[in-house]
């Protein structure tokens, strides 16, 4: 056992190595640089993308977010299932033994996104496990190894899996100029537990991440609970999570955080007093603020263009960029997933929301 694991960290560190300098995703200061050029920068979410069995639905997704001028793509980097897998996935996860697909309906899925992303210069955030149960999630895993969503973090078997999970697709991709940055895990929560479980976790988590990666920037992928500012629930710290305290970890380069008015039961004019809340803590801790998920269900324009407003104002002072949810294509089988937040290519949601702040970017200094 012991003799494996160290043959295996062997093989790891041989593995190792930095993309060229120029070519990095870096913070710096309060901002990012991308390729050598430190701006504010915007970009959008796709959930599904690396799920599409079509590569050529891939590129023209690639290409669509590439000419709409959108520099940063978050996808998911799981797919967990626990038994009779059927289509796509990524991981089966079982206390008789996990194990991680490479094959063509696995992680060569992903292997398709982060080609097409290298081909037009996109930057991709690839996450680790899934908070909520889709795709599989921390609940696939509490399946598996037993416990709760609230004991994961500290499960010994589920951690010794998702680290080796992690391993798996660093080990892919840590040599790719297209990885903008690593992300722990989609909304971490721990609900009524002490916000030192999430905190250890990430940590400890994002330790072992640079360990594998030294070269690229690793962030937590949290919705920004547990900011000072307000006394409504988002502020607050009842689902474990304190942005604040997160933001002190070594290895953690950056601050994530969401807006959900419509989930979250605030009303939309709660965004821009948000968005100050995390650039101000992102500027007193040196970090950028990346504005990482954002939507509401009708009403895109009126609602959100305040958002990005309030987002880009502070692009030298706390704020490094943001990305919509979610990107909205029309792949070979039809529509990309329509959740009623989705901005469609060429549509006028994406006029407002995309080329209009994509060019008021540009008018920046
Ligand atoms: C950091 O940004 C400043 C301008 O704000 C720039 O002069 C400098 O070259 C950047 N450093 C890196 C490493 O990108
Ligand atoms: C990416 O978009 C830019 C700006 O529109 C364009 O100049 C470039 O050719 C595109 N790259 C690819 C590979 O299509």
């Amino acid at each position: 056992m012991k003799t494996l694991l160290t043959f295996c960290l062997g093989l790891l560190s041989a593995a190792r190595s930095l993309p060229s300098a120029a070519a990095r995703s870096t913070a710096n200061g309060t901002r990012f640089s991308i390729d050598g050029l430190t701006k504010y920068y915007a970009g959008t979410n796709s959930y599904w993308i690396g799920f599409l069995t079509n590569d050529a639905d891939v590129n023209t997704v690639l290409d669509n977010i590439n000419k709409s001028g959108l520099k940063i793509l978050r996808v998911w980097g799981f797919n967990d299932v626990n038994n009779n897998p059927s289509g796509v996935y990524f991981q089966r996860l079982s206390a008789s033994g996990s194990t991680i697909n490479t094959g063509a309906n696995g992680l060569q899925r992903l292997d398709a996104v982060v080609k097409a992303a290298e081909r037009v210069g996109v930057k991709l955030i690839i996450n680790f496990v899934n908070f909520w149960d889709d795709y599989g999630g921390m609940k696939a895993y509490v399946t598996a190894f037993g416990g709760s969503k609230e004991t994961w973090y500290t499960n010994a078997k589920a951690q010794e899996q998702y680290r080796k999970y992690i391993a798996a697709v660093i080990g892919r991709y840590a040599k790719s100029d297209a990885i903008f940055a690593w992300e722990l895990a989609n909304e971490p929560r721990c609900k009524g537990c002490n916000t030192d479980v999430i905190f250890k976790w990430a940590s400890e988590t994002s330790a072992y991440v640079r360990y594998l990666d030294p070269s690229h920037m690793i962030t937590l992928g949290d919705e920004g609970f547990g900011v000072p500012g307000d006394s409504t629930y988002p502020y607050g710290t009842s689902e474990g999570v304190d942005f604040v305290k997160n933001l002190k970890i070594k290895d953690l380069d950056f601050g994530t955080f969401h807006l959900y008015p419509d989930s979250w039961g605030v009303p939309n004019s709660f965004g821009p007093g948000w968005i100050k809340a995390h650039a101000d803590a992102c500027k007193a801790a040196g970090k950028p603020c990346f504005f990482e998920e954002y939507g509401t269900p009708s009403n895109h324009c009126q609602n959100q263009v305040s958002w990005q407003k309030a987002s880009r104002d502070r692009y030298t002072d706390g704020m490094g960029g943001d990305a919509f949810w979610q990107w909205g294509d029309r792949l070979s089988s039809g529509q990309s997933p329509n959740d009623g937040n989705t901005l469609y290519y060429g549509s006028a949601d994406a006029t407002c929301l995309i080329t209009d702040h994509v060019r008021a970017i540009n008018a920046l200094s």
